[in-house]
């Protein structure tokens, strides 16, 4: 009789070695591998080795007709956005995020909005009991008689349930670690169990037209454990953040194959559940203190809305030999390049200076348009002089200090002009010709712009 096979899979990143290592040599992770029966269930090898002769299949032209996908709006506008004008019939999401942030919060509204629409929703909760469900619901005033509840963790058994009946619009699995499917004989949250009973799930709804959402918990590294498997797996991959101290949350696409994977959709968790914010700028410029030295409103694009948010730098002469650079909220290399840009084409001395750069109410920046808003926020707090609160700054620096026009500059100066903004300074060649009742000052060159800020101007 032949040997079982043993197998030894990284839980992060799914590579198979058949050695055990406390490193993993793919994804360079400790303690990650995890020893895995081989003999059985996905990827493993086939039972039959008689090759089937295949049957050829028809070959369509590329340029043929297309057909809209089948859409599912669950009417909460802002998920709507986020997946691309709603869920599309027969597609899998990934719904990532840390524990507690909300996502089965927003699952139970989102389950509750499309019931009210007539549509049938069955709720899989494999952590927690249906009283549990229940009161959550209650609370979030979701009571719907169609939306059908579950407490279970076979994925098999989950599958037979959903076909005994007619397929619903949508399947919430709750969440994806918490599945465990017979094909695999390894324990439940391992790679192979996930993306076994992520397989399993994924193929019914396929078949039957119904999406299906599955939630994956996020590990400290920011990863969905396990699910990294499964990204690929699925149609689009979304991930609720949000700070831990402040109350709003922020849903982003990661992978969307129907849709635009550059949008976020802003909510606010209340104590009657996730409230939609519909105009985010209010929200992050809410507690703003103007009159500081330091704090610059930078017009930033999320997918195709404008967000304003205050970028707060604290320049302050260093005790320490190597001066300490620290910022949250953006990208710590882009702030060097910015203190290098600065230091080296402006003449302004940060290098006995600690800095401490801050991007107000939690919010990432990733766009390289912020540069020009930090290097205001910067040389404000270093000059001690606040910045006129009425403007907004956006635009790209280049390494020889050149300001760079951004994209979107229509769309982000009229954000600033519905609230209440009057002045911008942004890079010259952005507005095109474009018409705002904005005033617009336009630079050049960084150093314009410093000593603009540096001479009261
Ligand atoms: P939950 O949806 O259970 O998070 P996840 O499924 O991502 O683990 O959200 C739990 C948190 O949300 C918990 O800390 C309490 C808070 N919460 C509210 O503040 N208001 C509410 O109405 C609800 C239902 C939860
Ligand atoms: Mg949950």
């Amino acid at each position: 009789m032949a040997r079982p096979r043993s197998q030894f899979v990284c839980q992060n990143c799914g590579s198979v070695t058949g050695r055990w290592a406390g490193r993993c040599e793919a994804c360079g992770e400790w303690n990650t591998l995890v020893e895995e029966n081989a003999g059985s269930g996905i990827g493993a090898a086939p039972a039959a080795r008689t090759a089937r002769r295949g049957t050829p299949v028809k070959l369509v032209p590329l340029s043929g007709e297309i057909e809209e996908a089948p859409r599912v709006a669950c009417g909460i506008g802002e998920l709507d956005r986020v997946t691309g004008g709603g869920f599309v019939r027969g597609s899998a999401v990934l719904i990532g995020g840390d524990p507690g942030i909300g996502k089965s919060t927003l699952l139970t509204q989102a389950a509750a909005a499309l019931a009210r629409k007539g549509h049938r929703v069955v709720y899989v909760s494999g952590e927690e009991a249906v009283a549990q469900i229940r009161l959550r619901a209650r609370r979030l005033d979701a009571v719907e008689p169609l939306v059908g509840l579950a407490a279970e963790t076979s994925v098999e058994n989950v599958v037979a349930t959903l076909e005994a009946g007619p397929p619903p619009a949508l399947v919430i699995i709750d969440s994806i670690q918490t599945m465990w499917t017979e094909l695999a004989d390894s324990a439940p949250g391992t790679v192979t169990q996930v993306r076994a009973s992520a397989q399993a799930l994924i193929r019914y709804a396929k078949k039957t037209g119904s999406s299906a959402v599955l939630v994956g918990h996020v590990t400290k590294e920011g990863q969905i454990a396990g699910p990294r498997v499964v990204e690929h797996m699925v149609d689009a991959v979304l991930y609720f953040e949000g700070e831990g101290g402040h109350h709003f949350r922020i849903l982003r696409t990661v992978k969307n194959r129907f849709g635009p994977t550059d949008e976020i959709g802003v909510f606010e968790m209340s104590d009657a559940g996730l409230r939609e914010v519909a105009n985010p700028s209010e929200l992050f410029l809410s507690d703003r203190n103007a009159s500081a030295p330091g704090a610059a409103v930078f017009a930033a694009i999320e997918g195709t809305r404008p967000v304003l948010v205050e970028i707060q730098a604290l320049v302050a002469p260093s005790a320490l030999a190597t001066p300490r650079r620290a910022v949250v909220g953006w990208d710590n290399a882009r702030l060097s390049m910015v203190l290098a840009v600065l230091e080296a084409r402006c003449g302004v001395r940060l290098g006995a200076h600690d800095v401490y750069l801050n991007v107000a109410g939690g919010y990432r920046i990733a766009e390289p348009a912020a540069d020009m808003a930090v290097a205001a926020a910067l040389v404000s707090s270093l000059a001690g002089r606040a910045l006129s609160p009425d403007s907004v700054f956006f635009g790209e620096v280049s390494l020889s200090g050149a300001a760079r026009p951004v994209a979107h500059a229509g769309q982000r100066l009229k954000e600033a002009e519905k609230l209440g903004f009057a002045r911008a300074r942004i890079p010259k060649g952005c507005l095109d010709g474009q018409k705002t009742g904005l005033a617009v000052t336009e630079f050049s060159d960084l150093a314009e712009l410093v000593a603009a800020i540096a001479g009261g101007g």
